[in-house]
Formats: C-alpha cells, structure tokens, sequence
C-alpha cells in the first residue's frame, strides 16, 4: 500500500484518497441496508463529499472524468456509483456519460440497452436534442448517456468542436456530469477528454500496477493541467480479519 501512496504523493497534497473494500469483504450483518448500498454510501460518500467542496457554489455544472491507467482498475464501478451518490446528495441532475468506446458500460451498468449515444449526437449533420438520447438512471435526479451506434474516432471527438458543444449543453442542465473514461495507458482518447474536464478521479486497484505505471498515468493528467481531484485506492483488502478490524478500528 505504501507503494501505490508514495506513487499517488503529489495528488496527495491537495487531493483526497478514498479507499473502496470490494462488495464481499462487508458482513451483511453489519446493517439491514443491502451490501452494495452501504458500501456506496460510505465509501463513494468520502468522495462525493470531497468533490462537493472542491467545487462550492457555482452557476454551471461541474463534469469530472474518473479514470485508470489499465483496464479492469474499476473505473466503471467507480464512475457509476460515484455518479449515484452525487444524484443522491447535490439534490439536483447528475449525469453519468460513458465515454469508453472500446468497452461501453452503460447497458450493463444500468440495465438499458445500447440506443443512440454521444456520437450519435452529430450523426445527421444537424445536433439532436440531447434529452432524447440521455436515458433516466437507476436512481432518483440520475441519468445516463452512452457512447452510442455511430462509428467515431474517439480521440478526434474528444478534441471536436461538436463535443465542446455537447460538454456545454450538459454543463447547463446536470450539476455534475461523471465520465467512465477509457483506460489512460492504453488508449490516446482519454488525455483528450482530460484537457477538457474540471478534474480527474484517478482508480488505483489495490496491488495491480507498478508505481511507476501510476506515476506515467499522473503525469499525462498533469500534462494537460487537468487537476487531480482525488484518488480512489479500489478493493483494498485488509490484512487483518474483518471482526477483529471492526473492533479496533
Ligand atoms: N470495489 C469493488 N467491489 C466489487 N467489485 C468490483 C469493485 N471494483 C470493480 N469491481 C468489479 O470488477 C470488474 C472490473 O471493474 P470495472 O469497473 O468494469 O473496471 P474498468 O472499468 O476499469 O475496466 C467489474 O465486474 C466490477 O463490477
Ligand atoms: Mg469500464
């Protein structure tokens, strides 16, 4: 763990690490509320908390792309409950936009079935309405938008003009827009979607990546002067057992 932290040192300083416990690690019988809602209540709370106050008061909306430097860090389970915790909390429209064209989550993570998406948005010349593409979420003051069924380039449309326009039109209706990003190392399109966002959650599975590969994902993020709201140290498993860590901690 000290690893990851020391790699994660220069967030650090004015960012907040939040540590997510997978889902199988929570004794049910610690609440009546099912395990996957105490797990984003808690722990996605931290974050959502934190990235309330990075942003106090303001007149437009706030979008923030949550991030890994690999596939498979939880970028998805990430951005999707983070997104359900600020629907919860802020009171007031909260988008999740998947923007991962090589991996689209939104179907499997919200049960609707892929329909016309972001690069659908342009596809006839003139812009469609946003708010007949965007779907409603799983949860109250929640909505989704998907990558959609139109061949793009990603890194071209992140760069495009037409997606200025579309991260404009979201910034007046949604409080926060959460973007699934594609994985950072493996993909040029995400530092696209870096430069154009308030900040960056950066995932960090617990004991995958070599500190050095995290540390490569940071600087590209700082590269763009995009700042790095938070850390989230992902299925972080605790050494000791869990009743007795309950009882000291
Ligand atoms: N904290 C967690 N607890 C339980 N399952 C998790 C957790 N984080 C990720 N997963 C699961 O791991 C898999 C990969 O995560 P995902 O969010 O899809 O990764 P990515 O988007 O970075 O490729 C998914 O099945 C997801 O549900
Ligand atoms: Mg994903």
């Amino acid at each position: 763990m000290s690893k990851i932290f020391d790699a994660l040192r220069k967030a650090e300083q004015t960012s907040t690490i939040v540590e997510v416990t997978p889902e199988a690690s929570i004794d049910p019988a610690a609440t009546a509320q099912p395990r996957r809602e105490r797990v984003v209540e808690t722990e996605f709370g931290y974050l959502a908390n934190s990235i309330q106050s990075c942003f106090p008061s303001s007149s437009f909306g706030r979008v923030i792309m949550v991030v890994g430097c690999a596939p498979r860090e939880g970028c998805t389970y990430v951005a999707s409950n983070l997104a359900r915790v600020l629907a919860r909390s802020v009171g007031a429209p909260v988008l999740y936009m998947d923007a991962n064209f090589h991996d689209p989550s939104m179907d499997k993570e919200f049960g609707v079935r892929q329909q016309l998406g972001l690069s659908d948005v342009y596809s006839n010349g003139k812009p469609r309405d946003l708010s007949t593409i965007i779907q409603p979420g799983d949860t109250e003051q929640l909505f989704a938008l998907g990558t959609g069924s139109n061949r793009v380039s990603p890194a071209a449309f992140f760069s495009s003009k037409q997606f200025e326009g579309i991260l404009s039109s979201v910034r007046k209706v949604f409080r926060y827009t959460v973007i699934d990003a594609a994985p950072l190392l493996k993909y040029p399109d995400p530092i696209h979607l870096a430069s154009r966002v308030d900040g960056v959650v950066m995932v960090v599975r617990y004991k995958r990546l070599k500190r050095q590969v995290i540390r490569k994902g940071l600087e590209l993020i700082e590269s763009v002067d995009s700042p790095v709201l938070g850390a989230v140290l992902n299925r972080r498993k605790f050494s000791i057992p869990d009743l007795i860590y309950r009882m000291v901690s």
